[in-house]
């Protein structure tokens, strides 16, 4: 699968098959976010692996919509310093959880991000330092139905080219 046909048919999968991601698959995964580019190089991750059901079941619970992380294989927390000092982090993570969710995609494992809301809990959760927090994660499986973990958006589902892109001026 090249890149192009990789970001053409990755989409979200949030049910997952009850299946383990083999830990070489898993390391592969993690290796793609670690070499994401950052801003300064500064590389501002740490990466969280949860496959603890009850951890993950918790881990749920810290935003309105990342109930998937219940039912997948593998959670991968980001976990960063307060990003709000310094907006290129927020796009740093996005790298990584790409590159990430991206390499999955290509062995066949889906993924899905999650916000999560509740740092106050995800942090006592996830033990992380005083000056660390997590504003999102991402799950990742084997899809439940595998006919959804590569499709191409439904017409409509995603913005024209000639909706987005302006050429030299607004
Ligand atoms: C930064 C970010 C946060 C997201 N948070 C959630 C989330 O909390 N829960 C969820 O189910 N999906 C989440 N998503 C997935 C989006 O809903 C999904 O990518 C979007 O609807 C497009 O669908 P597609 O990925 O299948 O093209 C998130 C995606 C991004 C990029």
């Amino acid at each position: 699968m090249d890149v192009y046909e990789a970001i053409r048919t990755k989409r979200a999968v949030r049910q997952f098959a009850d299946k383990p991601i083999p830990q070489e698959a898993l390391l592969k995964i993690l290796d793609a976010g670690r070499l994401a580019g950052s801003s300064k190089n500064i590389q501002p991750w740490d990466f969280i692996v949860i496959r603890d059901r009850a951890r993950l079941k918790a881990l749920s619970e810290c935003g309105p919509w990342a109930g998937h992380l219940a039912g997948a294989a593998v959670g991968i927390a980001l976990v960063t310093g307060d990003w709000r000092e310094r907006w290129p982090v927020a796009f740093d993570l996005g790298r990584a959880a790409q590159n990430m969710m991206l390499t999955a995609h290509e062995m066949g494992i889906g993924s899905v991000m999650a916000n999560i809301y509740d740092m106050d809990k995800a942090h006592a959760l996830l033990q992380l330092p005083e000056d660390k927090m997590c504003y999102a994660a991402i799950s990742f499986g084997y899809p439940a139905d595998p006919q959804k973990w590569q499709r191409p958006p439904r017409r409509g589902r995603k913005r024209a080219l000639a909706d987005v892109v302006h050429w030299e001026t607004w």
